[in-house]
């Protein structure tokens, strides 16, 4: 048990895939694991363990923003000795060439957060993904017929902007998308020697202003899952 997980000890498995949404978590679970188990259920953060083509897996609801994801993902690594952290989750475009509804998979994750100020000061940490979880997503993604992007993602500690054109400076410099979480989950995953990915499907686009439906977002999300599974467990 840690102070938001209680799971027992071993009741988790050493990789974790991580969707925002503990309703997401619930969704994965039923739709792609055999077995499933809930292991947790403080402040309604669902978590569940179960198999994947015969492999221990399991996912885990983080809920929105770095603060939040890091907690999890620190109790996931340093009390339950989980090993692969794999966000899933959904984003929102800053380029014209990535569409709504294709994946990006996260190189590296620049912030506006302060978490790595905290520890850092004037000097910079570049969060990363684990290179051979990202290979094999991107493999996986590409085999199976996705537009997939790689690189540079944007982790926003804010969803809504006094100034909606401030995701500019981050575009100008190649950056692909912003979502809420993957900056806190490589810096934990950096510091405990465990190896973390973000893989995200395109749900709303900062220039087009084009949003994806519910069903929409479903069925990419689903597509998105099998490349996340694969990825981990192959
Ligand atoms: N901002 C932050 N996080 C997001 C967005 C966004 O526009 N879309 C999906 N996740």
């Amino acid at each position: 048990m840690s102070i938001h997980l209680n799971a027992e000890p071993g009741q988790i498995a050493e990789t974790v895939l991580l969707p925002g949404d503990p309703l997401r978590a619930r969704h994965i679970a039923e739709t792609f694991f055999e077995n499933p188990v809930q292991h947790n259920s403080v402040r309604g953060m669902l978590g569940f363990t179960g198999t994947y083509k015969g492999v221990r897996v399991s996912v885990q609801g983080t809920g929105m923003g770095i603060p939040s994801a890091m907690i999890y993902s620190e109790e996931l690594i340093t009390q339950y000795g989980c090993k692969n952290l794999i966000r899933v989750g959904t984003c929102g475009s800053y380029q014209p060439h990535v569409h709504v509804r294709d994946i990006i998979i996260g190189q590296a994750a620049s912030t506006d957060s302060n978490i790595n100020r905290i520890r850092f000061g004037e000097k910079t940490f570049a969060p990363v993904a684990d290179f051979g979880l990202l290979l094999a997503a991107y493999q996986g993604a590409v085999s199976r017929g996705h537009r997939v992007h790689v690189g540079n993602i944007m982790s926003s500690d804010t969803f809504y902007h006094d100034d909606f054109d401030q995701y500019k400076i981050w575009a100008d410099f190649g950056v692909l998308a912003v979502e809420m979480e993957a900056a806190g989950l490589y810096t934990v995953a950096a510091k405990h020697g465990a190896r973390a990915l973000t893989i995200l499907t395109v749900s709303d686009h900062l220039i087009t202003r084009e949003e994806t439906t519910s069903e929409e977002r479903q069925l990419t999300f689903n597509g998105m899952i099998e490349v996340a599974l694969d990825a981990a467990l192959g």
